[in-house]
């Protein structure tokens, strides 16, 4: 099963992403994710991507378009991939369908994570991570069992992202309005767009998605 989840930020595409993975084994291939990564790991292309990210802004499709050809490749996604945060733009999807095509691999669901904006703010400006797993909680919606403790890890260290900021967060909205959104009738067109409410309580929205991808 190869799906997309689609939606702006914080219509929880990580942590449902996260979730299906660990029930269903399908590789979570988050650009966000390998984006923080490159960050933290190679100076010279890592500083010019935190200037893009904390910006606001997208990364180059031509660079994007790269990162996921090459992970695409590998034999662990066989078994079924979800995309989060992947395509952005119309050209980052032209580019899938092609690269999808040649691979002989097919998309079976997009999933739109429909949310409204007043929520969002509450969810970016309360969500952090465990510094150890990457475990996602927010000091509203999903906090640790125990206090101060990773529940998968036993860490006690926790990041907040730096593109969290209310300004940054304004403009990443304003980022998917304007390239992501008209994602939406692409996939409608090609009839494999899916609708959830991404309002919904996180187990409830997990729900929602088994619903649409028929327990696989
Ligand atoms: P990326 O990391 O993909 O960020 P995003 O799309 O802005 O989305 P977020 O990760 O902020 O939100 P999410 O939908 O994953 O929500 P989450 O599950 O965490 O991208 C970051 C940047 O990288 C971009 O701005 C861009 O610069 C660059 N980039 C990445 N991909 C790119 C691409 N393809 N092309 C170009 N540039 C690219 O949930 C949020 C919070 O809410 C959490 O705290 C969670 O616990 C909570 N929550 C989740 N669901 C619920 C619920 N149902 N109820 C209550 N709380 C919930
Ligand atoms: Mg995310």
């Amino acid at each position: 099963m190869n799906l997309i989840l689609l939606g702006p930020p914080g219509s929880g595409k990580g942590t449902q992403a996260r979730e299906l993975e660990r029930r269903h084994g399908f590789v979570k291939l988050s650009t966000g994710d390998m984006l923080r990564t490159t960050v933290l790991d190679s100076k010279k292309i890592g500083k010019q991507l935190k200037e893009i990210i904390d910006s606001g802004a997208l990364v180059p499709d031509n660079i994007m378009v790269k990162m996921i050809s090459e992970r695409i490749k590998y034999p662990d996604c066989k078994k079924g991939f979800i995309l989060d945060g992947f395509p952005r733009t119309t050209a980052q999807a032209d580019a899938l369908e092609k690269m999808l095509k040649k691979k002989g691999m097919q998309l079976d669901y997009v999933i739109e994570m429909k949310v409204n904006s007043k929520i969002l703010i509450k969810r970016i400006s309360g969500r952090y991570s465990c510094a150890v797993c990457g475990t996602g909680y927010n000091d509203d919606f999903q906090k640790p069992v125990k206090k101060g403790v990773c529940d998968n890890c036993d860490s006690r260290e926790f990041v907040r992202r730096s593109d969290d900021k209310l300004g940054t967060f304004r403009l990443r909205l304003e980022a998917y309005e304007e390239q992501t959104a008209p994602l939406l009738p692409y996939y409608r067109k090609r009839k494999c767009l899916k609708t959830v409410n991404a309002l919904n309580k996180i187990e409830n929205v997990t729900a929602e998605i088994e619903a649409v991808i028929g327990g696989a």
